[in-house]
């Protein structure tokens, strides 16, 4: 068509896509916690899994460190929006850090079914990423409940699928919960549950999706446009969970093939011999300009007739947390 000259070329672009309301929070909180008290404000760990975000915020004074004995006695320090276990709060007591927690509110509502779980007595299964810090900050609220089954395979060997499951062990099979982590693919996971009823035919779901639901949606469109697409280009960093599931979704959902990139820079020209529709998509720790830059510079490659496909509009958004909400007016 006119449009593209007659290449045919087009992006389909994925709506809802990037920052979702957890990571705007602990993003803005670290920002307002540099305004408020000055720099340097530490952080524990990346404040969200997004190397450009976590650089922008190193330059205007956030410190970056992996644990809170990094942090100097009395210090300030954020914690990320990923969530620390209890232990992770008695450390920072312990060392009279002054915390600002920035663990998401859905991330914060999966801790806390853990712990009634744990207490009712029931054995806890969640389904989650071996070492995501998310998996170990929740796993830390009742390590004596909990085993963390990891439904993929990440090519060491350990079992996965109904071999992982069988290699489970609980005291009463008729008490047995399945929480997760928010960021799974959602269709994997009903897979893995699908394996665990099968064990525990009477085993108790969580009372609400622990998957998230900027998790859902972006999968959800990614679904819709990507049997359309020869090439799926997701804006995310390689520890990004539900960046990385955005990929394999794509894939299994019927793309031709998928990529993740930090910066438009990483695009490598080859992806686009003969494609004719490229998607484009961004995990939900991601910027929109890195998501401009992947379209410039896709333009620059004749792929300048650009669609927006909306499967869901997101208004949710959470307050910042209470040491930075500002006095309401007329109090000091
Ligand atoms: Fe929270 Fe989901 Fe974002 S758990 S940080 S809203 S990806």
């Amino acid at each position: 068509d006119a449009a593209d000259g007659g290449t045919g070329k087009r992006v389909l672009l994925a709506r809802p896509r990037g920052y979702c309301a957890g990571v705007d929070r602990a993003v803005v909180t670290v920002e307002k916690a540099l305004e408020t008290y000055g720099a340097p404000v530490y952080v524990r760990k990346q404040i969200v899994h997004n190397k450009h975000v976590v650089a922008t915020l190193e330059k205007r004074g956030a410190i970056f460190v992996e644990e809170t004995e990094q942090v100097p006695e009395g210090a300030l320090v954020v914690f990320s929006a990923h969530g620390v276990s209890p232990a992770v709060h008695a450390e920072a007591a312990d060392r009279q850090l002054r915390v600002i927690d920035a663990t998401c509110p859905l991330v914060t509502k999966v801790h806390k079914e853990a712990k009634r779980y744990a207490a009712d007595g029931y054995d806890i299964v969640l389904i989650g990423h071996h070492g995501h810090e998310e998996v170990e900050g929740t796993y830390g609220e009742a390590p004596e409940a909990m085993q963390v089954l990891d439904g993929s395979d990440r090519g060491d060997g350990a079992p996965t699928g109904a071999e992982a499951v069988d290699a489970l062990q609980v005291r009463d099979p008729e008490k047995v919960v399945w929480l997760s982590q928010t960021t799974l693919s959602v269709d994997e996971t009903l897979e893995t549950v699908d394996l665990l009823r099968k064990r525990f035919p009477l085993m108790t779901s969580p009372p609400s999706d622990d998957i998230c639901y900027a998790t859902q949606n972006r999968q959800e469109v990614v679904k819709q446009i990507a049997a359309d697409c020869d090439l799926v280009i997701v804006v995310g960093s390689r520890n990004s969970s539900n960046s990385v599931r955005l990929v394999e979704v794509a894939l299994d959902a019927g793309a031709r093939a998928a990529h993740l990139v930090d910066f438009a820079h990483e695009i490598d020209p080859a992806w686009l011999a003969g494609v004719r529709t490229v998607g484009v998509t961004s995990g939900a720790s991601v910027p929109e300009d890195l998501v401009e830059g992947v379209l410039a510079r896709l333009g620059e490659q004749g792929y300048d007739d650009v669609e927006e496909i909306t499967a869901a509009t997101e208004s949710l958004t959470f307050s910042l947390p209470k040491e930075l909400r500002s006095p309401p007016a007329g109090r000091a």
